[in-house]
């Protein structure tokens, strides 16, 4: 069974790029794809209100945040570079038959 929610086609999270997501509790998420592998995240950055599903710019498997140029693993929501020290939450995302889903 799938304990988690559609937030859509894999087609609609194309590898190297960010897209927004939300839950029904009206959690924003930042969703990723690296190499071919989605993560998901809390959308606001730690540090500030940034959204990151908006603004931030990922290189590898690294988010960075635009306002002050934070970092954070997507993968695991560790921090990487200050002045983020906060970890983000992350959601496990499945993919079955083309659609991901986002467990909550
Ligand atoms: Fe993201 Fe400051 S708000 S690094």
């Amino acid at each position: 069974t799938i304990n988690g929610i559609l937030i859509g086609p894999v087609q609609d999270f194309p590898e190297g790029e960010i897209r927004p997501a939300t839950m029904p509790d009206g959690t924003n998420l930042a969703v990723y794809n690296v190499g071919g592998t989605i993560y998901a995240t809390a959308d606001l950055c730690t540090h500030g209100e940034a959204s990151l599903s908006e603004e931030g710019i990922l290189t590898g498997n690294i988010v960075e945040c635009p306002w002050h140029f934070g970092t954070f693993d997507v993968t695991s929501g560790a921090p990487t570079g200050m002045p983020c020290t906060v970890p983000l939450k992350t959601f496990p995302v499945k993919v079955i038959e083309d659609s991901v889903y986002v467990e909550f």
